[in-house]
């Protein structure tokens, strides 16, 4: 049994700012999800042409943004000059995709939490993992709770760690790898630890008592994406987990801190 991680993030964790209530990933929508009560946030974030971290989740700019093509291909001046809000209602028309480095001075200056979804486009993985640490190394204060870095890409985590090793990551699991004979998990348990993750970030659908069991006998936390529901919430914290990512600002009150909802 091996010390559990240090893990000092609030349990619940609202969705690109407040799920689909506001345009995700803009300030407008980090903004609502404080006024529902959210103390930490997950964003997505990747580079433009010019090496500037912003955040967008999709790799195109078609669904939420009036762009067009992949988003990677435009310098931070030409993101910048995008509408990406009125895709989503016109209360938030004419809303901006922000920086990284702007929504992090905004957690700093609201002592909020943040959590940064290392979203690479596609090849360049290590690059941005690198990007993102060292942003974080250039403006995040040492005596504050560290940001959390979670990806999908294992090279992200890799260059993430490479230039910021202080600050904690997660492997972000969609589904389990192939076990090939292996316990359900196992890979991507080794992976996370070759990594020096300090959690696994799963579908919630994958955790069961046993996994959850696993890894946190490995030391690692457990956290879930995206939950919406509150019969799959209580079942996660029944199994003991430690973070829950959902869209559902407006149902889930993250001042509630019991074993109940
Ligand atoms: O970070 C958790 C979750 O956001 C991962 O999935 O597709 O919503 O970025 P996705
Ligand atoms: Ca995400």
């Amino acid at each position: 049994m091996t010390a559990l991680a240090a893990w000092p993030y609030p349990r619940w964790v609202a969705h690109r700012g407040a799920g689909k209530l506001a345009p995700e990933n803009t300030l407008s929508a980090f903004r609502l999800g404080a006024q529902y009560g959210y103390r930490f946030f997950e964003c997505d974030a990747k580079l433009s042409k010019d090496g500037v971290l912003f955040l967008m989740h999709d790799a195109g700019l078609e669904r939420t943004t009036n762009g067009h093509g992949t988003g990677s291909d435009l310098s931070m001046g030409e993101i910048a000059q995008l509408d990406a809000g009125s895709w989503h209602s016109r209360a938030y028309a004419g809303e901006q995709l922000p920086t990284l480095e702007a929504l992090a001075r905004w957690c700093l200056a609201n002592q909020l939490d943040l959590n940064v979804e290392i979203k690479p486009t596609p090849g360049q993985e290590l690059e941005t993992g690198r990007a993102c640490g060292e942003l974080m190394n250039r403006i995040w204060p040492q005596d504050r709770t560290p940001p959390l870095f979670t990806s999908f890409k294992p090279a992200s985590l890799q260059g993430a760690k490479d230039v910021a090793p202080h600050i904690p990551r997660g492997l972000l699991v969609d589904k389990l790898a192939d076990d090939n004979g292996a316990s359900p998990g196992d890979i991507d348990l080794q992976t996370a630890i070759g990594l020096g993750c300090s959690a696994m970030v799963l579908n919630h659908d994958l955790w069961t008592a046993e996994l959850v069991a696993k890894v946190h006998a490995a030391g690692l936390r457990c956290s879930s994406y995206t939950v919406n529901d509150a019969w799959a919430a209580q079942r996660l914290i029944d199994l003991g987990t430690d973070g829950i990512i959902t869209d559902r600002v407006d149902l889930f009150s993250p001042a509630q801190t019991g074993p109940e909802l």
